[in-house]
């Protein structure tokens, strides 16, 4: 059989565009989904800034051994939930801490 060159072209342009369109590699994973703005904060200042707010996120991580999803209803690539969500009682344990050591750092020493 003899190919025509329109044919002939399809045929070779095929698996290119093909191989354009296939992935080569794994998906890139989702980026976190942390919002610029909070909506639900009760114990820390409501003009905290996103990377304050995130240094002390990050040091009770780092503190507690524990990763951001065991106080926030988020997937543990924090691409899916939400952080202002009180839905976990470990959250509003954490903010007892925080009110807690608030009192003991703001509060006149008692004589
Ligand atoms: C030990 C518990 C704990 C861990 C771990 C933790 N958080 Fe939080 N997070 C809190 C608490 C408590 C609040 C609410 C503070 C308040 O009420 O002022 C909060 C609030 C937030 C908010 C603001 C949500 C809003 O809209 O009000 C974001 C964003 C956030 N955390 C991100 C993170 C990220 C990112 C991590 C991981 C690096 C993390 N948190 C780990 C306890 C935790």
């Amino acid at each position: 059989m003899k190919l025509s060159p329109a044919a002939l072209t399809l045929f070779l342009c095929l698996p290119l565009g093909a191989q354009q369109t296939a992935p080569t590699q794994a998906a890139p994973p989702k980026p976190p989904n942390i919002p610029d703005h909070f909506t639900n904060l009760t114990v820390l200042p409501t003009t905290i800034t996103k990377p304050e707010l995130i240094a002390v996120m990050k040091q009770f991580a780092i503190t507690f051994k524990v990763r951001c999803s065991y106080c926030h209803a988020v997937s543990d690539d924090l691409s899916e939930g939400s952080f202002a969500s009180d839905e976990k009682p470990t959250k509003e344990e954490a903010r007892k801490l925080m009110r807690l050591i608030h009192q003991a750092t703001l509060a006149p020493a008692k004589p």
